[in-house]
């Protein structure tokens, strides 16, 4: 018996090492057979010029309720108004997609937020402004968006409204029903949010009304978009 169990150990064990193995090589072959060609498509000085715009993302943060898509709703409205190319990234619509096997564990929140950022580069590189609304609730997270988009590229935006106002809101329902326990991982509830510590705008959604929010956020990024204006 003992012998049996000795045998089945290192069975398992050379099965665990195949695994790995299998996997390496396979990751090795995939990038040994990638051809990148960053240095010969148009770069994205080529399609400012074109749009007369400078790309960023301007990526909210804060807890659910907090007025992000809502500001950016307004904010979009109003660039556009100006002649400026913006595409909203929004943490519902893009579940509904590129995201769709996503959850709300640690892990598939930063996987979340890793292709996010991705995408956004691929947007800035057309010159286009992205507007992100993503709760995003941990510095790290955050972080590592900056580091994908560049930090000349990214303004974080920290949609600042206590979970007070937040709960007592509820717009979709979704507080009561994390209270209640019918959702587990619920930012602000029984999962963490990190505030940021120097974001380079904070917009007081808890005190200022959508339109004050949207004009000072406003006045904030435009010079960054329209550089000569
Ligand atoms: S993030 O944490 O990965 O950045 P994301 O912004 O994409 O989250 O999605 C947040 C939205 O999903 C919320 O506005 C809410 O509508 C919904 N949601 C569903 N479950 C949760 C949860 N456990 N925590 C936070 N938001 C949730």
């Amino acid at each position: 018996m003992i012998l049996f169990l000795y045998q089945f150990r290192l069975y398992l064990q050379q099965e665990k090492e195949n695994f790995v193995t299998k996997t390496r090589t396979y990751h090795m072959a995939k990038s040994e057979n990638i051809h990148p060609v960053f240095d010969k498509i148009l770069n994205r000085e080529h399609k400012e010029q074109l749009i007369s715009q400078k790309g960023i993302t301007i990526w909210m943060t804060g807890l659910s309720g907090s007025g992000k898509t809502t500001v950016a709703i307004g904010l979009e409205r109003k660039l556009h108004a100006l002649g400026i190319l913006t595409q909203v990234l929004d943490g519902d619509n893009v579940r509904t997609g590129i995201n769709n096997n996503l959850g709300f564990s640690e892990t598939d929140r930063h996987e979340n937020i890793r292709r996010i950022a991705e995408v956004s580069k691929l947007f800035i590189n057309c010159g286009i402004v992205t507007i992100n609304c993503f709760v995003s609730p941990t510095i790290a997270m955050r972080q590592a968006a900056r580091e994908i988009i560049g930090s000349k590229n990214f303004v974080e935006v920290y949609v600042n409204a206590s979970l007070n106002v937040c709960e007592k809101r509820d717009v979709k329902g979704l507080y009561a029903k994390a209270r209640k326990g019918e959702i587990k991982n619920f930012t602000g509830i029984d999962a963490p949010f990190e505030a940021p510590i120097k974001p380079e705008i904070i917009a007081e959604t808890g005190k200022l009304t959508v339109e004050e929010t949207v004009d000072y956020v406003f006045g904030q990024v435009i010079s960054r978009i329209k550089p000569t204006e």
